[in-house]
């Protein structure tokens, strides 16, 4: 009953894919003709793309971020990181292909205030990007990866005025030297607001050191989702107002609500 529900509260179809791009040896952009979805969607919200099948093989589709969507175009793009077999059937696929895509689904971030502090740990970017391109006031954007070789370069595909991008590596290849914890602590006395994804250890501290300063902050999480509507409960995690389904309560959460290890 409940997948029923869910399912007649979510849109799914087929899209082309009209653009694919890899980008070094781990990256894959995909931009579809998805009208309805692009239509509809808000920063922080997610599809669950189904890939293409392998023979015999069928899997789940796979949950990403929307990294972009142009309502006027009908354009619907997303970022990954290409880590299995999921992520890789995608990336062979070639522009003209159809794909089944749902969504968008899930409760995205609010609108952030002028001052905000966006902080992205790795392909945590994602979201974000969508986030910083929705709205036209200043803010802070960190993007900390491992290494020059793990940067994707999100922020090539948005080139706003109001954007201060602070880039970081672990081992200082590109940008500063050092984590998006070490930056976001340095930036979180001038923060008016804070939207962050990435690592759970990194959404951990920015979670701790946000209550603690008093500052108002949204972590968006990532769970392993099988249905993505709500249905499975697969992706539950427990928060101060019970178990809650990152897929369909989630996936921003504002952090006072998020359990981590310790006392947040
Ligand atoms: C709401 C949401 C939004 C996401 N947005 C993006 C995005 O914009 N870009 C992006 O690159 N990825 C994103 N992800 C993660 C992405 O869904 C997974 O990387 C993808 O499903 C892996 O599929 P696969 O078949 O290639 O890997 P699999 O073969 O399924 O797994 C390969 C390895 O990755 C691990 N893994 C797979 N999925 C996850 C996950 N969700 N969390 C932690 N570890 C995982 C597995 O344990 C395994 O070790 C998002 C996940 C969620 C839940
Ligand atoms: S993935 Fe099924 S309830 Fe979230």
């Amino acid at each position: 009953m409940r997948l029923l529900e869910a399912l007649n509260r979510v849109s799914l179809g087929q899209y082309t894919l009209l653009e694919k791009e890899i980008i070094g040896s781990q990256y894959c952009r995909l931009v579809f003709l998805a009208p309805s979805v692009a239509g509809a969607a808000q920063p922080g919200q997610f599809v669950m793309i189904y890939p293409p099948n392998a023979g015999v093989q069928k899997i789940l589709p796979r949950p990403f971020s929307i990294f972009a969507a142009d309502r006027e175009t009908g354009q619907l793009t997303v970022f990954f990181r290409i880590i299995g077999t999921g992520t890789a059937l995608l990336s062979l696929s070639e522009p003209g292909t159809e794909l089944k895509i749902m969504g968008p689904l899930g409760k995205g971030f609010p609108v952030p205030p002028a001052g905000s502090l966006l902080v992205a740990g790795g392909i945590g970017m994602a979201p974000l990007v969508f986030l910083a391109a929705s709205v036209k006031v200043e803010l802070n954007f960190i993007y900390g990866v491992a290494n020059s070789e793990q940067f994707s370069c999100p922020l090539d595909y948005i080139n706003q005025p109001n954007l201060v991008l602070h880039e970081v590596t672990e081992d200082g290849s590109r940008g500063e030297l050092g984590s998006a914890v070490d930056l976001f602590r340095r930036l979180l006395p001038r923060a008016e607001a804070v939207f962050a994804c990435g690592p759970r250890t990194m959404l951990e501290i920015v979670a701790r050191d946000c209550l603690d300063s008093g500052v108002a902050a949204w972590v968006s999480l990532e769970e392993r989702m099988a249905c993505g509507i709500g249905a499975c409960r697969g992706c539950a995690v427990m928060t101060k107002n019970g178990y809650q389904r990152v897929c369909s309560d989630g996936p921003v959460f504002p952090v006072e609500e998020v359990f981590f290890h310790g006392r947040t």
